[in-house]
């Protein structure tokens, strides 16, 4: 069989550029309108794509007067739309740092019981500085710290999701027998962050544990992911980076003595879809013109862990040196690479820049006609820079709309992409095996 083509939607917003709130064509519904979020599943379901997924931060955004920052949290929402759908995969985001593990297995077990196997979870060490004010108010755990901690996390929840054996469950009425003892068994971890004794009060789910995603690109965000993701997603600017972390990701996984076919690599993409280029060029400017620079400022520090750039005239070139230095970043280490990547490539004004990230913070922007957009997308899925990807339309509804109508018709005629849903699971969508019990 050909190798498949992944296709995540995103869920952010109104759109991913940074001024689709303000778009015409964004959705009127609210933003904790749950009807918002499973028209735009069904929508990707219809499109057969893999899965929808759901990004969280654990504090409020500063620029909530320019920007929406509010949204509805998203393994509730996961309830909601594994009622509204039937086959497509639901990744939701979860902090390792701020959630008790016990808690997350529970809530990512009992999704994936409901949803009949079509859950994912991603897993974020939670970058942002503010969320540590809400969560004991000590400041802001470093960079290794948090990915430390992250490492004994995936041993207990792994340890929880495999606390029960696939048939520990009798549920035999006529004899009064519900489950076999030697069915279940504690996990009794202890070690320096966590201390569990488990087993989970829960059998095990369809596809034994959730899939797991990860996103993290620093060095230490690409080992975590080598070991344990299943599916990671990753913000390349360029065709060029995007090969180079997929042959490096592949490599580690091998490294780490896994299934390199084992590890689906979704880079962001976000395409502005018109009937002609030029039409698309429009689109791109209008919402353009409707972002702020004062917010992407703001946005800018805040990927910087503060970092004050209120100094730097908005059209004057940068350079590196305008840049605290990655390696001292605590917050997200990697897009701040991506980002003085672009700066020493492509030497910017700040406006400019802040133009380029108003798009999709980093991730891969185009602006084409669906045959363009298809033809971006063969490429890099037959050169090696991508085993799908993780689509975040502009703005929502309509760019979604039209990725579904125009582009996913011509990636099946080109026979790079589905035709129907295989399985039934995410595992499945995702060619992923389903884990035994380490028992
Ligand atoms: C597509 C994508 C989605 C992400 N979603 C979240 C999220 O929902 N919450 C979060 O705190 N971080 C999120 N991140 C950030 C990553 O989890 C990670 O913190 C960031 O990429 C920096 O990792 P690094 O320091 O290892 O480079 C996302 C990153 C990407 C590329």
């Amino acid at each position: 069989m050909n190798r498949q083509l992944h296709l995540n939607l995103f869920i952010h917003g109104r759109g991913h550029h940074e001024a689709a709130w303000r778009h015409p064509a964004a959705s009127a519904r609210s933003l904790t309108d749950i009807r918002y979020y499973t028209d735009l599943a069904v929508q990707a379901e219809a499109g057969l794509f893999d899965s929808v997924f759901l990004a969280d931060s654990l504090a409020l955004g500063e620029d909530v007067a320019h920007a929406p920052r509010a949204w509805l949290e998203p393994v509730t929402v996961l309830g909601a739309l594994a009622a509204a759908t039937r086959r497509i995969g639901l990744i939701a985001t979860c902090s390792s740092t701020y959630t008790e593990p016990y808690n997350l297995a529970r809530q990512f077990a009992t999704l994936d019981h409901i949803s009949d196997g079509r859950i994912g979870w991603n897993i974020v060490t939670s970058w942002l500085a503010a969320a540590a004010g809400n969560y004991g108010g000590g400041g802001q755990l470093g960079h290794a710290e948090r990915y430390a901690r992250a490492e004994e996390y995936m041993k207990v929840v792994t340890g929880l999701w495999d606390s029960w054996s696939d048939d520990a469950v009798q549920d035999d009425r006529a004899g009064g027998h519900y489950a076999r003892p030697d069915g279940i068994r504690p996990v009794n971890h202890a070690g320096p962050y966590y201390q569990v004794a488990g087993p989970l009060n829960l059998p095990r789910s369809p596809q034994g544990r959730p899939v797991f995603v990860q996103a993290g690109s620093s060095e230490t965000g690409r080992r975590f992911a080598a070991r344990h993701a299943e599916a990671v997603f990753t913000a390349q600017m360029e065709k060029a980076t995007a090969k180079d972390f997929y042959a490096d990701l592949k490599r580690l996984v091998v490294e780490e003595g896994r299934d390199p076919g084992q590890v689906v690599v979704l880079p962001g993409l976000s395409p502005v879809i018109g009937a002609t280029e030029a039409e698309a060029q429009r689109i791109a400017r209008e919402l353009n013109e409707l972002s702020d620079p004062e917010v992407g400022r703001q946005r800018l520090s805040g990927r910087f862990g503060g970092h004050d750039f209120s100094h730097l005239p908005l059209d004057r070139v940068l350079t590196a040196e305008d840049f605290p230095d990655p390696g001292t970043v605590e917050a997200a280490r990697s897009r701040t690479e991506v980002i003085i990547g672009l700066v020493r490539r492509e030497k910017p004004t700040l406006r400019q820049l802040l133009g380029y990230l108003a798009g999709a913070r980093g991730h891969f922007v185009t602006a084409g006609t669906p045959e363009q957009i298809a033809t971006l997308i063969e490429d890099w899925f037959h050169d090696g820079a991508a085993d799908g990807f993780n689509v975040m339309p502009p703005v929502l509804p309509s760019m979604l709309e039209v990725f579904v109508a125009e582009v996913v018709p011509l990636l099946q005629r080109r026979g790079v992409f589905r035709t129907g849903y295989g399985g039934d699971t995410l595992r499945a969508h995702f060619g992923l095996t389903r884990p035994d019990v380490r028992f």
